[in-house]
């Protein structure tokens, strides 16, 4: 059988992040300037039902067997072989590649997840829905941190601007007004599972200044979903301001994001936050489109180690990289 390739975009939480996993909206998009691959080959010499696990960027290269069980990719191969009631797979060698650098923010777990259950399920010849894929991956987000949201594997798998609630169908989001983004990379790895396991001990501890500080980001994150289907770009960047300024009291920025952040404003940006799990990883800045290159720069200088510029449109994300 020949080499089967899927890939899948990273994503960034425009609003709402964290709040969400305590069943407050937010909004996410696609990021397409990077993606996971992952590519299936046929191993014929192989004893049947042989599964090569090969991921380089982890160090990963084993069969199946002998691996973790409780390693994400074993956990996505099993649930894929349930799911399609395979008793087993024919001899074949999984190859994982992702330029979405991993615990920044950028969805590097949910895009391997969803790039893998693609590739595994076309080999078979029973390339699996989008609603079944992205469950699959959500599956595999709950080794990674226990509680996901949903948002992570839901934005990757349709690869569309969503406007996501826990436990209610996602929405697509109509965008009214293309506007311009610079993703910016503090350089620092932070797991998203550690930030999000914080801040449930801080709500245990304090529910009623926490479900206040979410309340507020949900507000924030309402008044963004107008802005957006009326094309009010400009109102968005203040809104991003004041979704980061909840972050920080939820305590999940950190000295290099926030530097970032006002590095952003400094030359031009029109609003910024951080996003994702915070601590480190990314924070994306609203732009003029024609600003976007100074400010990348500015980002550059101020210590960021890579910088993107992504235009969330009407049906998708377009851009290049920095
Ligand atoms: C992670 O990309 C976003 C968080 O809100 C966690 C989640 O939604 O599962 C921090």
């Amino acid at each position: 059988m020949p080499a089967i390739t899927a890939s899948a975009p990273g994503k960034a939480i425009l609003f709402g992040e964290h709040a969400v996993v305590y069943h407050r909206p937010a909004i996410a998009v696609p990021v397409t300037q990077v993606k996971a691959r992952a590519s299936v080959f046929a191993q014929i010499q192989a004893p049947a039902g042989q599964v090569w696990l090969d991921a380089p960027d982890i160090h990963l290269s084993a069969v199946l067997d002998e691996v973790d069980p409780a390693q994400p990719l074993a956990i996505l191969v099993r649930e894929v072989q349930r799911e399609l009631a395979l008793e087993r797979f024919p001899a074949l060698k999984i190859t994982i590649r992702s330029d979405i650098p991993l615990a920044a923010g950028l969805g590097s777990g949910a895009a391997v997840s969803v790039a893998a259950i693609r590739a595994l399920s076309a080999f078979v010849g029973h390339p699996l829905p989008d609603e079944t894929v992205s469950r699959i991956a959500y599956r595999v987000e709950q080794v990674h941190h226990g509680t996901p949201s949903g948002i992570d594997n839901t934005v990757i798998t349709y690869a569309q601007p969503i406007w996501f609630l826990r436990g209610a169908p996602f929405e697509l989001l109509k965008v009214a007004q293309p506007f311009t983004l610079v993703i910016a990379d503090s350089g620092i790895t932070s797991p998203t599972v550690a930030a999000v396991q914080d801040v449930r001990r801080h709500h245990e501890l304090d529910p009623l200044k926490y479900d206040a500080i979410f309340d507020a980001i949900a507000s924030v994150v309402n008044r963004a979903r107008t802005c957006i289907e009326q094309g009010q770009i400009h109102d968005l960047g203040p809104l991003m301001d004041e979704n980061h300024c909840l972050l920080k009291r939820l305590d999940v920025s950190c000295g290099a994001l926030d530097h970032l952040v006002d590095t952003a404003h400094s030359a031009g940006a029109l609003g910024a936050k951080l996003i994702g799990g915070g601590r480190g990883g990314n924070m994306i800045a609203l732009v003029h489109a024609v600003d976007a290159r100074l400010v990348a720069e500015a980002l550059l200088r101020a210590g960021a180690v890579r910088t993107l510029i992504t235009e969330v449109t009407p049906h998708q994300t377009q851009g290049g990289a920095c």
